[in-house]
């Protein structure tokens, strides 16, 4: 099989999971320097291939019967001037991929996606049920009121779980480019009769996390506020929800798609990956602190516009399709997370 990003934090990780698991694993990696570093070499057992180069990954493909794509440029994408980058890498990157494979005879594709791609998540109306709620406004965040409103009634909504044939509304280039991706794969799966699962990431935390740079996720950011003596600074009210997934089930969850799609699973399938058991910001920021027996965090109030509020995945596809349930308690992964190396 070939492993595409596999220098990464979760595609690291993935290449040690399936490589115990006795797969033979072709690992590439562009080693960007936005993630890795200026001049960064790849680890001993991954080439230096970027996805676009057709010629190198035509190659590479000959007697592949699944690839693994793990390779993208990650982050917020909120930086208009990032669009090219998110274009190229991660759309172009995964059309050209998707056309070597189709030439070369490979119809098999685990994608790396992302919750992003359902944007402010779901949530329910007292009065109106399920509904699509409008962006929130500067006068109620400033005000310190931080949940969405029913669009029909202005009430305050509620989350719920986010199945995934739940509508996208990507709302970052991040997030463009990974409903860009999914959509590209859709299309090549069914105009090649070919097979996909795309493993929509929830927060992904743990050892190897990248450490705090503007494109880490709140886990590791948080981290490096308790390294460096401080406490974390949780937004908002620090009542937003979501799901953290370790990264050795998100491995696992890789391993179990691939499994699938060995197994016969057809066409194209979107399947969230989490820990099934939801956490507040305030609760993953008090968990990290009492682990390392700092004070407790400090909620700002503060708001990041365009932060989704309450982003939950229904983890019941994963368990149906893939046989795939997380076992990694987010309280036990992140008490274990607050003394874990980060890769810097
Ligand atoms: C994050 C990633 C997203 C990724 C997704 C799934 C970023 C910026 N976002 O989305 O790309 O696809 O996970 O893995 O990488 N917060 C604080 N204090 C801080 C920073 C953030 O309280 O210092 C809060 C935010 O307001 C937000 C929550 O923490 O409510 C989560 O933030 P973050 O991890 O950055 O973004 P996600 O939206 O969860």
């Amino acid at each position: 099989m070939l492993l595409t990003g596999a220098a990464g934090f979760i595609g690291a990780r993935v290449a040690e999971v399936l490589r115990a698991a006795g797969h033979e694993v072709i690992a590439v990696d562009a080693m960007l320097p936005a993630a890795h570093g200026p001049g960064a070499e790849p680890p001993a057992d991954c080439l230096r291939v970027d996805v676009r180069d057709a010629e190198a990954l035509t190659g590479l493909l000959a007697g592949v019967d699944v690839v693994c794509h793990q390779a993208a440029v990650v982050g917020a994408g909120v930086d208009p001037g990032d669009a090219p980058a998110y274009a190229g890498h991660n759309d172009y990157g995964t059309a050209a991929l998707l056309a070597a494979m189709f030439a070369s005879g490979c119809r098999r594709l685990v994608l790396a996606s992302s919750m992003v791609v359902y944007g402010p998540g779901r949530y329910d109306c007292a009065a109106h049920g399920p509904v699509d709620p409008a962006p929130r406004t500067r006068a109620d965040l400033d005000a310190g009121r931080f949940e969405h409103r029913c669009p029909h009634c202005g009430a305050e909504v509620t989350w719920r779980l986010v199945p995934e044939d739940a509508p996208l509304r990507p709302r970052t280039l991040y997030a463009a480019s990974k409903t860009a991706q999914e959509h590209y794969a859709l299309a090549w799966a069914e105009a090649g009769g070919a097979d996909v699962v795309a493993l929509r990431y929830h927060n992904v935390y743990g050892p190897h996390m990248p450490r705090d740079t503007p494109y880490s996720g709140v886990a590791a950011i948080f981290r490096s506020q308790l390294e460096s003596g401080g406490v974390p600074r949780v937004f908002e009210d620090g009542k937003q929800m979501r799901d953290f997934v370790h990264v050795d089930d998100v491995a696992a969850a890789n391993r179990a798609a691939i499994d699938a799609l060995d197994a016969g699973l057809h066409g194209f399938n979107a399947v969230n990956v989490c820990s099934g058991r939801p956490i507040s910001i305030l609760q993953v920021a008090t968990a990290l602190c009492a682990a390392r027996g700092a004070p407790p965090p400090q909620v700002t109030g503060q708001y990041r516009s365009g932060d989704a509020r309450h982003l939950v995945a229904d983890p019941a596809r994963a368990a149906e399709l893939l046989g795939f349930r997380a076992t990694i308690d987010p309280l036990d992964g992140l008490r274990e997370f607050a003394f874990a190396p980060l890769r810097s």
